[in-house]
């Protein structure tokens, strides 16, 4: 990639961000967005194909001479967020809006598209482009995408998330977890209702309940490996109806996260008995709802340390090494599969009122984040073509 050339395709990525963001669509519903994304791939000179694992596109850019499939992908899908912003380019339906950043991770990748897309004859394999439906809800596009095929012959994947916590010129990521596995539970305890003041006559759910609350705690304290980091929450107790009666039932729900898979498995079975068996030491049944989100995000070695040194010679993105983050991202599911990088491009600048955290009624980026991530993506599938050796 030569300097100047982003800057060619960059007052494109802005519009079409814009466009987006005016017309934003939910998680499962990106019907519009996915046909313009179809349509521009198409006149950028991809093969196209339409739903993908729901409102997938994927784009094939393939080039003449023989090399390696790297495949890069960017989400759609908004928020249902009222738009508070005062701008130009402000969501036109109410109560969804783009304020996550896909709008801008959906541009860049346009962008990457029409750079490779003008470069066919010249590449060294193909590139793959996956603009994913559904990263906000869980089961997310991702595993609809990969079971539909999208991944097919692919040997490395890159995916960027624009980033306002921190400052536009800077990117971050680093190599083995970086991203959170999201687990979900619900107890509910019942025992049997009865007076206040006649307790041996029942079997008091909330007294479990409680009990069970602390029960919990000593996964974390005594069964995880010191040295992963997880957590299990209780963030929600409901029980009883008066202060003189026994609560038949009483139900909780929490939240687990960690970054390594180990760990999240060996801690949904404990909770499973610990559920189980404090509830019946009091004498009352428990039944345990555990719904399982995204898992840990990990990056490749390889493919991480191939982020540092591409970024370090871009000198328009700093980059540094990221402490592991708790939010979740179904890129994890790809890289389950195929070695890659996901990686924070700074998007957040004051100056641009790009300062509001991802979900904020007020969130915006700054746009030129996306000119750094389309840079820093060519830049990766350049390098790994580059080096790439026939098995
Ligand atoms: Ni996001």
């Amino acid at each position: 990639m030569e300097r100047g050339e982003i800057a060619q395709l960059y007052p494109a990525m802005v519009e079409r961000r814009r466009h987006l963001h005016r017309h934003p669509e939910l998680s499962y519903e990106e019907k519009e967005t996915s046909a313009y994304v179809a349509q521009i791939l198409r006149q950028a000179g991809a093969e196209v194909q339409t739903e993908v694992g729901g409102h997938g596109v994927v784009g094939s850019i393939k080039g003449s001479l023989p090399g390696p499939v790297v495949a890069i992908r960017a989400d759609m899908d908004a928020l249902p967020i009222q738009d508070e912003k005062d701008c130009e380019y402000k969501s036109q339906v109410p109560g969804v809006m783009h304020a996550c950043g896909h709008d801008g991770h959906t541009a860049a990748l346009l962008g990457v598209a029409e750079y490779f897309g003008k470069k066919k004859a010249e590449l060294s394999g193909e590139i793959r482009l996956l603009f994913q439906p559904a990263e906000e809800v869980c089961p997310g596009g991702a595993v609809a995408m990969i079971q539909d095929g999208a991944l097919e012959g692919v040997d490395v994947i890159y995916g960027v998330h624009l980033w306002t916590p921190i400052p536009v010129g800077t990117s971050a990521s680093a190599a083995g977890p970086l991203m959170a596995s999201t687990d979900e539970f619900f107890v509910d305890i019942h025992g049997r209702g009865g007076h206040g003041g006649m307790p041996h006559k029942t079997v008091d759910s909330v007294v479990a309940g409680a009990a069970l609350v602390m029960q919990l705690q000593s996964i974390v304290s005594r069964s995880v490996n010191p040295l992963d980091p997880a957590v299990v929450t209780i963030g929600f107790i409901q029980g009883g109806t008066a202060q003189n009666i026994i609560a038949e039932r009483c139900r909780l729900a929490g939240t687990v996260r960690c970054f390594n898979e180990e760990a999240r498995h060996l801690i949904r079975e404990r909770i499973t008995a610990v559920v189980e068996n404090t509830a019946r030491a009091y004498g009352a049944e428990a039944t345990l709802e555990y719904m399982s989100g995204y898992p840990t995000l990990v990056n490749d070695e390889t493919e991480a340390n191939r982020f540092f040194q591409v970024a370090e010679q871009l000198d328009s993105i700093k980059p540094e090494i990221s402490q592991p983050i708790m939010p979740a991202e179904d890129f994890a599911y790809y890289l389950q599969q195929v070695p890659g990088c996901f990686i924070l491009v700074g998007a957040g600048n004051p100056a641009k009122q790009a300062e509001y955290p991802h979900h904020h009624p007020k969130f915006d980026l700054d746009e030129e984040a996306m000119g750094h991530a389309a840079g820093l993506l060519i830049s990766l599938a350049e390098s790994y073509m580059k080096e790439w050796q026939p098995k």
